[in-house]
Formats: C-alpha cells, sequence, structure tokens
C-alpha cells in the first residue's frame, strides 16, 4: 500500500463516520462455564446433557443416562474444533444402540467374566451371561443403561459433573450394595478427567471404565488406520476363542501388539497373527508397565492430518485397546453418520478382564465398607 492509498483509506473511513480505534482492549479469555439441557427421556425420566467448556474452548458433553461421555470437541492444528468421540444427537440413539457402549461407563465389571462365574469368600456367584457363555459389561441391563444421579460442580481443576449410581445387592447376579460415583472434569490443560470412587455393604467385585470410541481425525468416515499409537506395555494378555484371558502376561515384542515405539495402527489391526484372527483385528489387554495406583500416562495416540495428540493417563494396570471391530455400519450417529468397522477405537482402562478368576491379575475386589478409587485423563493437543 503507497502513501496515496493510505490517504485514501483515512478519507474513507472518516467520511463513513467510524470510531476511532480502540486502545488497549484487553481479551479476556473466556471463561470456563457448564451448562445443561433436556435430551431427551428414558422409560418416562428425562435425561440431561451437561456441557463443560474451558478457558481454551474446548468442551466435553456427558448425560446422566450411563454416565455416558457423548461430545468431546478439542481443537486440530488449525484450531478447529470438532468432535472427536462417536455419540448421537439426542438419547435414543444411545438407548437403542444396545452392543458398542458408546461412552458409557460400564460396570459393575466392565470386561468379560469367564462363564459368568466367580468364588469370593469361597462362595460361587453366577452372573447374567450375555456374551455367549460369558458375562460382559456388567451384563443384560449394565450400568451403561441406568439413570445415574447427577450434581454440579465448579473446582478450581474446572467445571465437573459427578454422577452416582446404587446397584442393589444381586443386581445381574453381583453381591453386595455399591455405590459408584463417576467424576467428569475439563480441565484448562485439555483434560478431561475422569474419577472413579467405589463402596459396598459386603465384599464385592467392579471394574468400572468408560466406553468412548475415539477418532481423533474429527471425522469416522476416514477409520483408524493412520493414527499411530504408542502404548508403555511390555506383555498383554492373550485370549481364547470367546475373549477371556488364557491366563498368560506374554510378551508384546515381535507381535502386532508392540506399541513401546509409535507404530502406524492399520498394519497392526489387519496383522496375520492368530490373536489378530481372534479379535477380528485388537481386542486385547495391554499389561501397562509402570506400577498401578499412580496416574501416569501410559498410552500416547497422533492422528497426523489434524495434528490431535491424546495422551491417556490411568493409576489402573491394564487398558483394553479394541479397535471397533464389531461395528458394522448399521449404526447411525452423530448427524447421520453411518458408524463403519474400525471407525473408531477405545481405550478401556481397567483391572484385567476376568481378573475374578485368574489369581495373578490385579484383583477387583471392593472389600465391605472401604472406598476404592481410580483415575484416567485423556489429554488433548494439536502439533
Ligand atoms: C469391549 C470388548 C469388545 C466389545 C466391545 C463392545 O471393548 O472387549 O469385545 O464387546 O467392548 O462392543
Amino acid at each position: 500500500m503507497n502513501r496515496n492509498h493510505v490517504c485514501a483509506l483515512a478519507l474513507l473511513t472518516m467520511a463513513c463516520g467510524a470510531p476511532p480505534p480502540t486502545v488497549d482492549k484487553k481479551i479476556e479469555p473466556p471463561k470456563p462455564t457448564l451448562t445443561k439441557r433436556a435430551f431427551g427421556s428414558v422409560d418416562g425420566q428425562t435425561a440431561t446433557l451437561y456441557t463443560l467448556t474451558n478457558s481454551r474452548g474446548m468442551t466435553a458433553a456427558v448425560t446422566d443416562y450411563g454416565a455416558t461421555l457423548v461430545s468431546i470437541r478439542a481443537a486440530n492444528k488449525a484450531g478447529q474444533f470438532e468432535d472427536v468421540v462417536l455419540g448421537f444427537d439426542n438419547i435414543e440413539g444411545f438407548v437403542k444402540a444396545v452392543g458398542p457402549y458408546f461412552g458409557s461407563i460400564v460396570g459393575r465389571y466392565g470386561n468379560r467374566i469367564a462363564k459368568g462365574r466367580f468364588t469370593l469368600n469361597g462362595v460361587t456367584h453366577k452372573l447374567a451371561t450375555n456374551n455367549g457363555a460369558n458375562h460382559l459389561h456388567g451384563g443384560l441391563k449394565g450400568f451403561d443403561k441406568m439413570l445415574w444421579k447427577a450434581s454440579e460442580s465448579e473446582s478450581p481443576d474446572g467445571p465437573a459433573v459427578t454422577f452416582e449410581y446404587v446397584s442393589k445387592d444381586g443386581e445381574e447376579g453381583y453381591p453386595g450394595t455399591l455405590t459408584s460415583r463417576v467424576t467428569y472434569t475439563l480441565t484448562p490443560m485439555n483434560a478431561l478427567r475422569i474419577q472413579y470412587e467405589m463402596s459396598s455393604d459386603k465384599d464385592t467385585i467392579a471394574n468400572l471404565t468408560n466406553h468412548a470410541y475415539f477418532n481423533l481425525s474429527g471425522d469416522p468416515a476416514r477409520g483408524v488406520q493412520d493414527h499411530e499409537f504408542e502404548i508403555r506395555a511390555d506383555r498383554y494378555t492373550p485370549v481364547d476363542a470367546g475373549l477371556i484371558p488364557t491366563g498368560e502376561l506374554a510378551s508384546v515384542e515381535g507381535t502386532p501388539f508392540d506399541f513401546r515405539k509409535p507404530e502406524r495402527l492399520g498394519p497392526r489391526m489387519n496383522a496375520q497373527h492368530p490373536q489378530i484372527k481372534i479379535g477380528n483385528g485388537i481386542d486385547h489387554n495391554f499389561v501397562l508397565n509402570s506400577e498401578a495406583g499412580t496416574l501416569r500416562p501410559v498410552v500416547i495416540v497422533r492422528e497426523p492430518r489434524s495434528g490431535r495428540v491424546m495422551e491417556v493417563s490411568t493409576t489402573e494396570p491394564g487398558v483394553q485397546f479394541y479397535t471397533g471391530n464389531f461395528l458394522d455400519g448399521t449404526i447411525k450417529g452423530r448427524g447421520g453418520a453411518a458408524y463403519q468397522q474400525r471407525a473408531a477405537f477405545c481405550l478401556e482402562t481397567q483391572r484385567f478382564p476376568d481378573s475374578p478368576n485368574q489369581a495373578k491379575f490385579p484383583s477387583a475386589v471392593v472389600k465391605a465398607g472401604e472406598k476404592r478409587t481410580s483415575e484416567t485423563a485423556f489429554k488433548f493437543w494439536a502439533e
């Protein structure tokens, strides 16, 4: 622009009566917020959608139905916010989808228990069987299909919602009345933190986890093959044909389960390996290296196109890495998108599958009168 242009621009501005430029107006970052709205009805009761927004504009939405994580909108490298989890526009989608457990809290026991049977304190308990001969994700009506009691809070760590569900003694065959509390907090560091608290009046077992399906590209139609995974696990738990662990803690060395250095998912979930054949992809528990009980980063996922990165931290000893093998395009999710096989992946932090029947696996027992807690966080950034 030469001097004449500048003059012309100044004259034009004056002629239009535009106000003089404002000086020194400080731009405040947006305040974290927590909003809620009706999300539809379940068995005559209203489900509510809670949206947590942090000061960077990232949002996470959760509902009291199944204490479900409905949406996470995280920025890509261009600063564009897109949803990185599978979900539905309203509650009907979650109610109708029996099987995939989109974003739900699964329990009382997330994952499988062989033949729906376990022995505790010398008593054998028979659970509902809903996955062939086995018990999966809490049984015929697990925690994902219950309406939880919600309470909202604001903390220095960010907006938060706590969901509580009391599971009666004998529900789906489990002993003891178990009270579970799950708190979702969205922190200013772009982490969605999930804190779990379980207590029971009798000794029982529990393994609560979140079953969110992630696709960091923001577009499930792209599949997950280009995502790169780093998983801090030297061992995993091989399974039999019913996806029940054999009991072995096998080395990942030389197998498609070796993600100790970042690896593209595509070739791994399609590898020629007997365990991948059984799972129809990856559907396995990884034995996390560092000691359980402290919150430590265990998985890092990168999606090169969007630049999004997700870091998973947990206090739990294991993580079920599931590559959406059972999705088949019949479920139409958010915005009508058909969720095809491997449209997304799950990282379910957990005690190991079938722990109650495996003496060498970390215990899943909740002792009467004692509180068991755990925490998992999903943190996002873009590069
Ligand atoms: C878990 C299991 C899978 C499958 C999904 C739900 O991830 O390990 O085998 O049952 O839940 O579809």
